[in-house]
């Protein structure tokens, strides 16, 4: 498909993912020439004043946006959220410890699986029992009683689910919320880490952004090389090698136009409204589209159904690309249909997919 230079679609893509238009604009006159510095964001030294001017704003506008406190540090690591699977039980699984996990998809059983190479790991719950359809209650979880931490994603990308609370925990919380991270307001407070690959809400892969207890940070014991240390990039704000500096000035334009639409509560009910619409395309279909998460579990973010057959997806796929809809394919690993509508992505483009989505039914069922 060859489209004009200055048009662009519904891109409905899990990650990397849609960007704010206003955003974008913004980035193209950076590259060029920032802080009008006469050299553009990629080219500016990271120990410069003009991006370290990124850095600090991106801090503040953070703690305002999501109301961090000064016991939290803020840094941007990269490698991707990935490295965070293996960087957490480095920091903090001590050898002969135990950590929880709960296994709520695949990026949380990738989780476990490195965790497992540190120390030992006590599955708290096993979501491929149901095939990941469902969140667990605080109840259902089999924590132990002094685990170094306990583990969870809070928005499950591939399966299309999503905790609505922050699980109940006595050990230290850490969460990975790569894909839900700032769609809605954030309990920091329960937790001693957060992690979040860019490339959905935040911006670019490769960037992660990590909020961080402070004194939970100094509990490593363990000897890693410095990179690897959450508190080694505390002391060197996140500059203690050359950060993705591009990816982190992305990140902070972001957390801006977050502010300029009115913050995570507007956020939020913006992004309920528009899951509750291709939700409501599945619901009131008769039983021709079957939604894949368990409706108590429903993620904002992540939309995944199916129509009666494989082949009919893939004509769904089909047609949808000629109404200017991509990234609409299911994971490889759960298949079916996804429809990825992170922050970003407008009010408009559900409308768009509601709408075909009812035509199809009705000309397919
Ligand atoms: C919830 C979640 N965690 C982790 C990852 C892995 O992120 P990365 O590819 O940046 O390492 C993803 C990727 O989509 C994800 O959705």
């Amino acid at each position: 498909m060859s489209l004009p230079a200055n048009r662009r679609i519904f891109n409905f893509s899990a990650g990397p993912a849609i960007i704010p238009e206003p955003v974008i604009e913004q980035a193209q006159a950076d590259l060029w020439n920032i802080q009008e510095s006469g050299i553009g964001i990629c080219e500016h030294s990271h120990r410069g004043d003009h991006f370290q001017r990124v850095l600090i704003e991106a801090d503040i506008d953070c703690r305002k946006l999501a109301d961090i406190d000064d016991d939290y540090a803020i840094i941007f690591l990269q490698g991707g959220a990935t490295t965070q699977f293996s960087m957490v039980p480095m920091n903090f699984l001590p050898e002969n410890g135990t950590a929880d996990y709960l296994d709520t998809g695949v990026w949380a059983s990738k989780a476990i699986k490195d965790a497992k190479l540190f120390g030992n790991v006590n599955v708290a719950f096993d979501g491929s029992r149901n095939n990941y359809r469902q969140i667990p209650d605080s109840n259902e979880l089999s924590l132990t009683e002094d685990a170094a931490y306990t583990h969870y994603c809070t928005n499950n990308t591939i399966f299309g689910t999503e905790f609505h609370a922050t699980p109940a925990s006595k050990t230290p919380l850490i969460a990975d919320m790569s894909s839900d991270i700032f769609s809605r307001p954030v309990d920091i407070k329960s937790h001693a880490l957060i992690y979040a690959g860019a490339q959905k809400n935040l911006g670019p892969a490769g960037t992660v952004l990590t909020i961080i207890r402070k004194d939970f940070a100094e509990r490593c014991e363990r000897e890693i090389p410095a990179i690897f240390k959450y508190a080694t990039h505390i002391e060197k704000e996140s500059c203690f090698n050359t950060p993705p500096t591009f990816g982190i000035y992305l990140v902070g334009q972001i957390l801006k136009w977050i502010l300029r639409e009115g913050g995570l509560l507007a956020l939020e009910q913006r992004n309920t409204a528009k899951a509750q619409m291709i939700y409501d395309a599945i619901d009131n279909s008769e039983g021709f589209y079957s939604g894949v998460a368990h409706p108590s579990s429903r993620s904002l973010m992540n939309i995944t159904f199916r129509t009666p057959s494989e082949s009919m997806d893939a004509m769904f796929l089909e047609e949808a690309s000629k109404r200017q809809m991509s990234g609409l394919k299911g994971h490889r690993s759960a298949g079916g249909l996804r429809a990825s509508i992170y922050n970003a992505f407008p009010k408009e483009g559900c409308d768009a997919l509601a709408e075909f989505m009812q035509e199809f039914a009705q000309n397919n069922g």
